[in-house]
């Protein structure tokens, strides 16, 4: 099923998620073939979507797993990713979290001396030695939105360099931890990707030259994610530019026989094959302009009313039935907020009460994002290797 089709389908139950696993396919394809080429591994940030037939569609094509609550590495251990390759992240984690993740036998990415000390306390009394990379804070400015940067000094993540010396030698004193590697992640949506990659690797090589002059052996090295997609575009730009992005890794960051490198990508694999499915409810003609009331709202994807994100909406059963003429609309959802509104002055197909409309690049930060605010009922995913649909039952 393509999302072309869905209008075909009677009396459909929006909104939902639609997730087409041909486009997650080719992108894992794409992402595996350059994986091979450049010696870089990829872990998948379960935290853009948690959905399991995409987890599994992931964790089969040999990808590890970034997880950032015990829940998520529980998660990703169910749904195939070996325990060697999940990784768990956070700056908030719980005693709870811990033990878990050390039973599942992930590897920690550690934010602060706090909770390295804790994690070699509870590590002790499991009778366990915990695998830690450290979370380094590189001061890089991402050229992204100011919520989604996570590199900057000021920024709650990850060690300054005022702390390296301390937390180096609190490592070397801890006997349930292990120092495998160091951690960067700057931030999210990066779309400067020669520029900002080429930075960060450039910071990275003199960090890893810092710690391993100082006595620690650096055998991963893991960059994060941040990878941006084409929200503008996505018909155009399915795939994320993996290769501009792997092939300045290689190209700048310098790396022996004995390290590993890693990433950690979350939007640039699921966000393109995902769009929100809804129903046009009402066609209403203000003063000056037209708006588009459509069933779903920011309890179902809270992106742009919380980060001003665009995302593009396609008439799809204008797609469907070839309608040309087009007007201008704003297309707002349900929800009692000024600031749930997918888009204002949207060109679209001439549009009606009962179409079917799609916000587009919805596969990150989507459904995992949803709320149940204003007592709606979250949206279900449909998945398009799967021919079933949601539907109601007509009230008249
Ligand atoms: N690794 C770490 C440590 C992260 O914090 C994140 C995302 C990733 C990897 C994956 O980054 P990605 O490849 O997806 O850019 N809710 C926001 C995005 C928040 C990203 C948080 N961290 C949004 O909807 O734009």
């Amino acid at each position: 099923m393509k999302l072309t089709d869905i209008p075909s389908y009677k009396n459909l139950s929006t909104p939902f998620y639609f997730y087409d696993m041909d486009i997650l396919d080719r992108t894992l394809d794409t992402l595996a073939e350059l994986s091979a080429k450049t010696g870089i591994h990829a872990h998948y940030a379960l935290k853009a979507n948690n959905e399991k037939c995409i987890l599994r569609a992931i964790s089969a094509k040999g990808l590890g797993a970034d997880c950032v609550s015990g829940n998520e590495v529980l998660l990703a251990a169910e749904c195939g990713f070996p325990s060697d390759r999940i990784l768990f992240a956070g700056v908030g984690k719980t005693d709870r979290e811990i033990v878990d993740a050390l039973n599942v036998g992930a590897a920690f990415n550690v934010e602060s001396l706090p909770e390295l000390k804790n994690i070699d306390y509870i590590a002790s009394k499991l009778g366990k030695v915990a695998d830690v990379q450290l979370r380094i804070n590189p001061n890089i400015d991402a050229h992204t939105h100011k919520k989604i940067t996570t590199g900057l000094d000021e920024n709650k993540f990850g060690f300054p360099e005022a702390a390296f010396d301390e937390v180096i030698a609190v490592v070397k004193s801890l006997s349930n931890v292990n120092f495998i590697g160091i951690h960067f992640h700057i931030g999210s949506q990066i779309t400067d990707v020669e520029e900002v990659f080429q930075l960060e690797c450039e910071r990275m090589n003199e960090i890893v030259s810092l710690f391993e002059a100082k006595g620690l052996v650096v055998r991963n090295i893991d960059l994060g994610g941040g990878l941006g997609v084409d929200y503008n575009d996505p018909d155009r730009n399915p795939i994320a530019d993996f290769n501009a992005w792997f092939t300045t890794i290689d190209k700048y960051l310098v790396r022996r026989q004995d390290q590993t490198v890693h990433v950690e990508p979350g939007r640039s694999i699921v966000c393109q094959c995902g769009s929100l499915v809804s129903t046009v409810l009402y066609v209403k003609n203000g003063q000056n302009k037209d708006f588009v009331i459509i069933d779903a709202g920011m309890n179902d994807l809270i992106r742009p009313a919380l980060y001003d994100a665009y995302h593009r909406v396609d008439n799809v059963s204008a797609m469907a039935d070839g309608r040309k003429e087009t007007a201008t609309y704003d297309v707002v959802g349900p929800v009692c907020e000024s600031s749930d509104v997918w888009g204002e002055g949207r060109v679209l197909a001439t549009t009606r009460r009962g179409d079917i409309v799609a916000l587009r690049s919805a596969g990150a930060y989507g459904s995992v994002m949803a709320s149940q605010y204003n007592c709606k009922v979250l949206a279900p995913a449909v998945f398009s290797d799967d021919e079933s649909v949601p539907t109601y039952e007509p009230l008249f």
